[in-house]
């Protein structure tokens, strides 16, 4: 790994569900390899639009997006979604298949590894879910199907991950021991959150959104602990740098 290469390389990138309605604005910016990056913004920013681009749920987009130096591009797209981990916002978008275990092994069978049972395994164990292991999808509480959705993100080990709203639902244990597990991973990262406290411990760079433009992007901490900027495009300081009752 060398942390000056770029991993993710974005350029002028345009996008609109709606040909009239672009929402998406000439975007460029890179993620360096291990580089942990936030991306911030108020509701409907245009956040979630831009990691579902990044994986190809979206695709009609003007402008350059190449991912580990492939060009992001429907014959490329098997390829990117090797070394890709992604977290969709909405966890019931994300689980499909009707058991924990399945869904888990659902990418390692799909590569036909011979090692799914371990992968499975690993991937419950690092997010301390093991007990999940035989349950329905159906039926499991919100926190603990983001948790089955981060396991199964992690569990062929991308180059990457992408993380939509992670830390959401989780009691605080479990978002202590997703911030312990995301620091100690060296791959590249892309946390969305509103959640400026997660983004403090586990981001070094963020990229905040207004509008569907960057508006700011920089070190995480000086983005973070600016309260004019936050303020300026409707956001608050994290809570840890809020007064005692964070009001
Ligand atoms: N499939 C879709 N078709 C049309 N418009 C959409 C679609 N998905 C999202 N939008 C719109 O695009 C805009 C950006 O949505 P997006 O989900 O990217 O926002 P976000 O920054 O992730 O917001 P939040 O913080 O609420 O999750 C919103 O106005 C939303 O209504
Ligand atoms: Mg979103």
């Amino acid at each position: 790994m060398n942390l000056s290469n770029p991993y993710v390389v974005v350029d002028k990138l345009n996008f609109g569900y709606k040909k009239e309605n672009v929402l998406l604005k000439n975007l460029s910016f890179e993620i360096l390899e291990g580089e942990s990056v936030g991306i911030i913004g108020q509701n409907g920013a245009g956040k979630s639009t831009l990691l579902k681009l990044l994986v190809g749920l979206e695709s009609n987009f003007s402008g350059e997006v190449f991912i580990d130096k492939i060009a992001l591009k429907k014959e490329n797209l098997a390829l990117i979604l090797q070394k890709i981990g992604y977290v969709f916002q909405e966890s019931n978008h994300q689980l499909f298949m009707p058991n924990v275990y399945d869904d888990i092994a659902f990418a390692p069978r799909n590569y036909r590894l011979l090692e799914v049972d371990t992968l499975v395994h690993n991937a419950l164990e690092k997010v301390g879910i093991l007990h999940l292991k035989h349950r329905q999808t159906y039926g499991l509480s919100g926190g603990e199907k983001k948790l089955v959705c981060i396991a199964s993100a992690l569990a062929m080990n991308p180059d990457i991950l992408l993380l939509d709203e992670p830390s959401i639902t989780l009691d605080s244990k479990n978002r202590r021991n997703l911030i312990q597990i995301l620091k100690n991973l060296p791959q590249s990262k892309v946390i969305i959150s509103h959640d400026l406290d997660f983004l403090l411990e586990t981001c070094s760079k963020i990229l905040m959104l207004y509008r569907g433009e960057i508006v700011a992007q920089g070190k995480c901490k000086e983005i973070l602990t600016n309260k004019d900027l936050l303020e300026k495009y409707n956001l608050e300081l994290p809570l840890s740098y809020q007064g005692s009752l964070g009001i």
